[in-house]
């Protein structure tokens, strides 16, 4: 079981309140597309990636970007047991999407770089390391059902 301290639970807290998934939510998957084009094998049915200003503009890409984001808010929200609170998105993301789970950590270190530029300095490496302990538990709570 992860621990978590009263510091580390309000800088996410902070980061997380700070966050308009609206916004990153879709930058960060069109990030992974063009950054990452493989990923793109599992979009084929939201039409033209086939350009970085195409996926940027893609409303299907915006869309699912959201999608994602709100998932995440998830584990913000469940601290204390995101393998649980994960358990069928992993399923899912194994036995139906077919992803392969080293994408989830594309996925997050792009959230990551997408969040890094939006904050600036706000974002330093103390926050950046508390922010990345989740996500790394989100990585792994993702693929526990893989196994
Ligand atoms: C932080 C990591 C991720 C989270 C939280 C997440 C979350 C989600 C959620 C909530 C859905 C919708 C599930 C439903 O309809 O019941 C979904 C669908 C999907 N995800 Fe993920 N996902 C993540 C990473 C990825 C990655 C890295 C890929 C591939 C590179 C991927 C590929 C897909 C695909 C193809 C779908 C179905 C999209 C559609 O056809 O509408 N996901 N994901």
């Amino acid at each position: 079981m992860v621990e978590w301290s009263a510091s580390e639970r309000s800088a996410i807290a902070n980061v997380w309140g700070k966050i308009n998934v609206d916004e990153i939510g879709p930058q960060a998957l069109a990030r992974v597309l063009i950054v990452y084009p493989w990923t793109q094998r599992y979009f084929g049915a939201f039409g033209n990636l086939s350009s970085a200003a195409a996926i940027q503009g893609n409303p299907k890409v915006a869309q699912h970007g959201k999608t994602v984001l709100n998932a995440l808010e998830k584990a913000v929200k469940n601290m204390d047991d995101i393998k649980g609170t994960y358990s069928q998105l992993s399923q899912l993301h194994c036995e139906k999407l077919n992803v392969d789970p080293d994408n989830f950590r594309l996925l997050a270190d792009c959230l990551t770089i997408v969040i890094a530029t939006k904050f600036g300095p706000a974002f330093n490496p103390a926050v950046q390391a508390t922010w990345q302990k989740l996500l790394s538990v989100v990585v792994s709570a993702l693929t526990s059902r893989y196994f």
